[in-house]
């Protein structure tokens, strides 16, 4: 079944603008000790992949960076353009994701809200050791977040998880 959003094209002005600041952002955070190249990504595609070049752009290796993609549609669609890509729901994967593996990025750009029985799917998932210091964007789709629930859940562990993106929450993206 199609996700909503999945059929949505994401290369706009407004969102072209959002997606490079937020490249930005990711690459100012790094640690210093690593680089573009050596980080892990996962991040939601979308069917234009258009984060692929925002990522290159500022070092990060194609061969890093794990698609996931709940639609099937899109995630063959992605396979066939030769991006690595899990099929299947985002919150899953970061709950099932080998502990042993870390992950240095983490793209949600939900097309959704984010209602609290998610926050706290991705809370868990998140607090594995396998993301500890991860840089984690999640953009919500404005109006249908519940931003109670973001403000208390997300706000506090985000300060706890990734103190540096807390101060980078921005609420004017599409
Ligand atoms: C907003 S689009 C991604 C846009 C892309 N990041 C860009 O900047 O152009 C979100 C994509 O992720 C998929 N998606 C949404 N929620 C998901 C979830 N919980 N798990 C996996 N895929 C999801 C949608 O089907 C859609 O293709």
């Amino acid at each position: 079944m199609a996700l909503s959003g999945a059929e949505i094209s994401y290369i706009s002005g407004q969102k072209n603008n959002w997606r490079r600041w937020m490249w930005n952002q990711v690459k100012e955070r790094l640690p210093k000790n690593k680089t573009a190249k050596d980080c892990l990504v996962l991040y939601l595609a979308g069917r234009e992949n258009a984060d692929l070049e925002e990522a290159k752009r500022r070092g990060f290796l194609p061969a890093n960076m794990i698609a996931v993609e709940a639609d099937k549609d899109v995630a063959r669609s992605l396979r066939q353009q030769g991006v690595t890509t899990i099929a299947g729901n985002v919150v899953d994967v970061l709950n099932c994701w080998p502990l042993e593996h870390k992950v240095d990025v983490v793209i949600l750009d939900l097309c959704a809200g984010l209602g609290l029985d998610m926050i706290r799917r991705v809370q868990a998932g998140l607090m594995q050791p396998c993301f500890v210091g991860a840089i984690v964007s999640i953009n919500l789709q404005r109006g249908r977040d519940d931003v109670k629930a973001f403000k208390s859940q997300i706000g506090s562990w985000l300060s706890v998880i990734a103190p540096s993106l807390s101060g980078a929450l921005r609420n004017n993206g599409p």
